[in-house]
């Protein structure tokens, strides 16, 4: 009997399990219903008395160290399958990031600053919340304007509004500081309009200001000209409509020539072969004055144009809606454009 217990022991010592389903195997070998050491166990009342205690010591010691040994494999076993999941596998290409991309309204803004800087202009940004003053007043709109009217304008209070153009920062840049004042002032403004395809109750400008010692409507004419180039491709005449705004003397609107027909005609020209895309004009000297900028001396040129405007001719998108959806079918066609 005690032979049979060697026997088993130097078994249990050489066995090794690479799996959970040998080790499994290897237990119900010897602890099992049938198992060995079962056996053994059931033959202990066979065993004569003398040797019984030496016998059964023995054969507890047997149970002991096979259940450890299964304790201990089940463990290496464990562990080998943790190690192997957590190998990273350098030969395994990578999930490529998607790229991300500009809104077109940044994509437009970013490039008119950049248009604008490389001819010594600053950039300056007013607040979003504007007082009757920076909006109307100063910029010389008379009391019964029609564009202070609850119908265009969100009021706040009597005296305080969402701004409706960035001209209000013309009026902030000229008080800041005395002449030369080269800036441009990109923002967001607001109007009450009922929204649709071709009106928004918010979009965003580009004013433009140039106040300095005889600067004169032919240095304007050049600055725009220089810029729709820039903007629209060399080719790209501009188109000079006498127009009315309360800030500026003359004033005229800007059309450029038609950015897909160049001219000839189209739809999107409406067969007119241009398409308006600012305002413009001198600063009227009321407004210098207003600002404490002595119109005597020095004289000016102001222009507003929409970015929303800009990017509609530029990337053909006929619905103002779109710009602010956030609908990344729309958005990510922008991709390649990203400046
Ligand atoms: N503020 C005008 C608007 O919102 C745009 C504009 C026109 C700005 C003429 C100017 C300007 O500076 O000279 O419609």
């Amino acid at each position: 009997m005690l032979d049979k217990v060697k026997e088993i022991q130097s078994e249990v010592a050489d066995f090794n399990a690479q799996s959970i389903e040998k080790l499994e195997a290897f237990r119900i070998a010897y602890l099992g219903k049938k198992g060995k050491v079962t056996l053994l166990f059931n033959e202990f009342r066979n065993v004569p008395n003398d040797q019984k205690k030496e016998f059964g010591a023995q054969l507890n010691v047997l149970k002991k160290t096979i259940q450890s040994k299964i304790i201990e494999l089940k463990e290496q076993i464990g562990s080998k399958k943790l190690n192997s999941k957590t190998e990273i596998d350098l030969t395994v290409p990578p999930q490529p990031y998607e790229l991300g991309s500009r809104h077109p309204i940044s994509i437009v803004k970013n490039e008119i600053i950049e248009i604008f800087s490389n001819i010594g202009f600053s950039i300056s940004e007013g607040p979003e919340i504007e007082d009757d003053w920076h909006n109307f007043s100063a910029l010389n709109f008379p009391e019964n304007h029609p564009a202070r009217d609850m119908q265009d304008t969100f009021f706040i209070s009597k005296d305080i509004a969402l701004r409706t153009h960035t001209s209000s920062v013309q009026v902030r840049e000229m008080e800041k500081r005395q002449p030369p004042i080269r800036t441009i002032s990109p923002g967001r403004v607001f109007r009450n309009e009922a929204i649709s395809a071709r009106a928004h109750c918010f979009f965003h400008q580009v004013e433009g200001l140039f106040i300095d010692k005889n600067v004169s409507f032919g240095d304007l004419k050049q600055t725009l000209s220089y810029f729709t180039k820039q903007m629209f491709g060399d080719k790209t005449k501009i188109r000079l409509r006498p127009s009315y705004f309360p800030f500026t003397e003359p004033s005229a609107e800007v059309d450029v020539s038609c950015t897909i027909c160049s001219g000839k005609g189209c739809n999107v020209c409406k067969y007119s072969g241009w398409l308006e895309i600012m305002g413009c004009g001198m600063v009227d000297p009321n407004v210098l004055d207003n600002c404490k900028i002595d119109s005597k001396i020095y004289t000016g040129f102001a222009f507003g144009m929409g970015i929303e405007r800009i990017a509609q001719l530029k990337y053909q998108v006929n619905d103002l809606r779109l710009y602010s959806e956030n609908d990344l079918r729309f958005l990510g066609q922008f991709k390649s454009a990203n400046i």
